[in-house]
């Protein structure tokens, strides 16, 4: 209603005065994915998110997502105020693969090229040659791999898999995976595809290999999003978090759009797929950070020079 309206409202000017860009996620509150697009920031998957923020002139960012995507910012723009709405979004990825273990599990492998996911801390990217998001992983394997290069991969088991499946690269992985994506059911799946023979199923690598097994297409968020609208099938089964539908349904108007099941499906819950962290970030928190300063994101510099090098090397690799 009206109140809503004059927090957008609100934002949009406090946006302007601070020279600020609002960047993010497919999987936050379709309210802030229209912001962004409305003000000229961006909605994106992390490493566009990541393109946007380093090449937007804007002196400060604001980074609607989770902690590893506003320190990727940080990272890369140091001279940038980068703000979230909150400092609290985490993502299960980068919690189950703290710094002190993940250096531990490198020096027992001194012989191999370390990938990181995006979804890390600045001191696991600081550890790492090479960080990549879900759209170049598969590339950049293929790549090492035609060097002759073992690698070892963190933190998601299942993309590590996925990629060591499609490339026979020789990778040790580290055991961790996201607690939204870990969830989609191969079994209930395949009867969902039975009772609509005439749908596309659409797959995060996040996903386990048994719902990978049964995508017509695997791919990062904005490649997920492309496919929505370049595929002829009329109907498409989403496995990823459902905020993404706020954008697949402008890619695909007209298109019919069905979750992949979830472990956790019931009466109750019509999103069962939808990220904790990603879901508190609201309007009313990013109002009061752009009011207060409050949430601003910083990182040791030490780490923030290490952790600049294996991160640079993913943008240059994207190119
Ligand atoms: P994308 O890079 O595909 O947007 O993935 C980020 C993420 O957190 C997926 O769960
Ligand atoms: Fe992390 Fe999964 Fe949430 Fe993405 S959806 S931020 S991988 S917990």
């Amino acid at each position: 209603g009206a109140e809503l309206e004059a927090v957008r409202d609100r934002i949009k000017q406090l946006l302007h005065e601070q020279d600020a860009a609002l960047v993010a996620h497919y999987y936050v509150d379709a309210e802030l994915q229209r912001l962004a697009e409305e003000t000229g920031g961006c909605v994106s998957d992390s490493l566009d998110m990541a393109r946007f923020g380093k090449e937007h002139a804007a002196s400060t960012l604001v980074v609607a997502g989770v902690r590893f995507m506003g320190e990727t910012a940080k990272i890369l723009s140091p001279e940038k105020r980068v703000l979230m709405p909150t400092l609290e979004a985490e993502c299960s990825l980068d919690l189950g693969c703290p710094a002190d273990e993940f250096n531990a599990f490198c020096d027992q492998y001194p012989d191999r090229t370390v990938v990181v996911y995006s979804n890390t801390s600045v001191g696991v990217k600081a550890r790492a040659d090479y960080v990549v998001t879900s759209s170049i992983a598969l590339k950049l394997a293929e790549h090492l791999k035609a060097r002759g290069e073992k690698i070892l991969w963190a933190p998601d088991k299942h993309l590590g898999d996925y990629i060591r499946r499609q490339t026979g690269a020789d990778m040790v992985l580290w055991d961790g995976s996201c607690v939204v994506h870990d969830e989609f059911k191969a079994g209930a799946l395949l009867e969902l595809k039975a009772k609509h023979p005439e749908a596309a199923v659409l797959v995060h690598p996040e996903s386990p290999a048994a719902v990978i097994d049964l995508a017509d297409v695997v791919g990062s968020t904005t490649q997920l999003v492309k496919a929505a609208g370049s595929l002829p099938n009329p109907t498409l089964i989403v496995a990823t978090d459902s905020g993404i539908f706020y954008k697949m349904k402008q890619a695909a108007p007209g298109k019919t759009f069905i979750e992949a099941p979830t472990g956790g499906h019931s009466a109750t819950c019509h999103s069962c797929a939808h990220c904790p962290w990603m879901a508190m970030n609201g309007l009313h928190n990013l109002l009061t950070t752009l009011e207060s300063g409050d949430n601003e994101v910083l990182v040791d510099e030490a780490l923030r020079v290490k952790a600049l090098r294996s991160t640079q090397r993913m943008l240059d690799f994207a190119k």
